[in-house]
């Protein structure tokens, strides 16, 4: 992989980014998504950090950088299975406007403009959250059919697509097969879900050789001008994913995220009722944090985004 797409932030942590020059199409719970042009988007991963759905006043140093270089790593390392939406990470080829621009270094996705898919593909591996929750109540996740006694985190036979809309506010709501059929098309959805799991397949056994588990992770996908199927949005990061420890995996009980986990322990101490606003971060609990999005990029990339 060129070096360039390994350059690192500008070592400022950025809440919200600002380019009066752009329309602001959209501010996520992390990212800000600018339009360039008919063609292209510009996405910028802020530090901000979400947790219990809400977004903390306090930023995660290099969070942004390692979100934004750890998509650009998996696009590459999936180019066989899938295109993507990339054009490029590097701030020094991005439009002159962008380029002088030092504090969305290393953060910021200069892509193709698609018409996004109005699902979300999901896949799961291991049985944790809505699944886990569905399994117990009916024995089934999203329609499969799985066998009894699974426990929770239980590493599933094989992985299963779970699609599930795309909410605009709230949660996203699992959807059955053929409520996806209905929504992208009969073609769009077999294309879709054999997309998502190669990707899956792939990437999870290569994630395992490095100490990660991908427990579960989200993809999006949309149409390009030529009409053809691309991967959109960030790829496998611990923001889309479920990341865990392997080497302290056990199922019968949850497992520590590999991210957020002290986050979330810091958070249950506090008498917060988990709605907006959120109470800021002790900065060494930012910190540790910080560390663990860098070392996840480390294990998986092989490579040092802070030197
Ligand atoms: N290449 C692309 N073409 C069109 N839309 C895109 C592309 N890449 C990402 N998006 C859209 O950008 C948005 C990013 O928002 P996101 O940061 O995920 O915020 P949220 O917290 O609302 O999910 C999503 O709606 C996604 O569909
Ligand atoms: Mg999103």
């Amino acid at each position: 992989m060129p070096a360039a797409q390994f350059t690192m932030d500008n070592n400022r942590p950025l809440i919200d980014s600002n380019i009066p020059e752009l329309e602001l199409l959209h501010r996520g719970k992390v990212r800000d998504v600018y339009a360039i042009d008919d063609d292209r988007l510009l996405l910028v991963a802020t530090d901000r950090l979400s947790a219990f759905d809400c977004v903390l006043p306090t930023p995660i140093e290099h969070k942004g950088a390692v979100l934004t270089t750890l998509s650009v790593f998996w696009f590459s390392f999936l180019a066989d299975i899938t295109p993507n939406h990339l054009i490029t990470a590097d701030l020094d080829q991005m439009p002159e406007l962008i380029r002088s621009r030092e504090e969305l270094r290393g953060r910021t996705m200069l892509v193709k403009r698609t018409k996004p898919f109005s699902a979300e593909c999901v896949v799961r591996g291991y049985l944790e959250g809505s699944g886990w929750k569905d399994y117990k109540e009916n024995g089934t996740v999203c329609g499969h059919s799985l066998p009894p006694g699974l426990k929770h985190c239980d590493r599933l036979l094989s992985p299963i697509f779970t699609p599930s809309t795309k909410a605009a506010t709230g949660h996203d709501e699992n959807i059955t097969q053929l409520e996806f059929v209905k929504m992208v098309g009969h073609d769009a959805a077999a294309e879709l879900k054999a997309r998502t799991l190669a990707i899956y397949k792939k990437a999870s056994a290569y994630a395992l050789s490095r100490g990660i588990i991908i427990a579960d992770t989200k993809f999006e996908f949309g149409i390009d001008r030529e009409g053809d199927i691309i991967l959109i949005d960030e790829a496998l990061t611990p923001d889309s994913s479920r990341f865990w420890d392997a080497s302290s995996y056990e199922p019968g009980h949850s497992q520590p995220s590999f991210d957020k986990q002290f986050v979330r322990e810091y958070l249950e101490t506090l008498d917060w009722d988990k709605t907006p606003p959120a109470p800021p971060l002790p900065p060494e609990v930012a910190a540790a944090t910080s560390e663990r999005y860098l070392k996840a990029f480390e294990l998986l990339t092989g490579r040092q985004l802070v030197q």
